[in-house]
């Protein structure tokens, strides 16, 4: 199991435990408003994508790293981080980082720190040589988010397509 820590947070593998705090986070429509593909509808779904977290964790061939966010003291629930392997070349791999969490942490630089400790595990222990995320341009937490890390905007998309709920609404993207 990864377990990784910072000053204030634990980071780690899903557990079973994970379910009900996880579920209320995936399928609270504000927290994920800007993410309405990962907003799960029914603890079905929600116990699928744990499933796929834990199988994934296990695998030698791990190409999604899905992480708990704790309260290193309470140990409560936080949120979910991690990445996605998007390419695998002889010269290392390239991750797809995301993020969210739940509202009442929003504002107390959890993702900011939860980030560099998961980025320097990359960099250290995945053989990664780049870190790509992106943003819808209204999510300006998101965006602050990824400017207090360092990185730097290669592109803007426009009149990407995004689903919520059963309307197709064309947004710009950033990344
Ligand atoms: C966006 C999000 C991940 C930021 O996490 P966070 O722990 O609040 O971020 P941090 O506190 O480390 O820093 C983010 C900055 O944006 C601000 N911020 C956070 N949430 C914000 C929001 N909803 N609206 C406006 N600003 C916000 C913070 O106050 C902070 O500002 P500062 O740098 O001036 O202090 C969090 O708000 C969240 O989970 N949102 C819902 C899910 C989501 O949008 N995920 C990203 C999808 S790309």
């Amino acid at each position: 199991m990864i377990k990784i820590n910072t000053d204030r947070l634990v980071i780690r593998d899903h557990v079973e435990d994970d379910l009900d705090a996880m579920h209320s986070l995936l399928s609270d429509e504000k927290a994920m408003f800007y993410l309405p593909d990962i907003r799960t509808r029914n603890l079905e779904e929600t116990k699928r994508n744990l499933q796929t977290a834990m199988e994934e964790a296990n695998s030698d061939n791990r190409t999604k790293y899905f992480f708990a966010i704790l309260d290193k003291d309470s140990q409560e629930y936080i949120g979910e981080i991690g990445f996605t392997k998007a390419i695998d070349c002889d010269y290392g791999n390239v991750m797809n980082l995301g993020y969210f969490i739940k509202e009442n942490y929003w504002g107390k630089g959890i993702v900011t720190q939860a980030c560099k400790a998961i980025i320097n595990y990359a960099f250290h222990n995945l053989h990664t040589i780049k870190i790509e995320t992106g943003c819808i341009t209204d999510n300006i937490g998101s965006e602050k988010v990824m400017k207090k890390l360092g990185m730097i905007k290669e592109a803007e998309f426009k009149n990407m397509f995004y689903y919520i709920k059963n309307y197709t609404i064309a947004l710009n993207i950033e990344c």
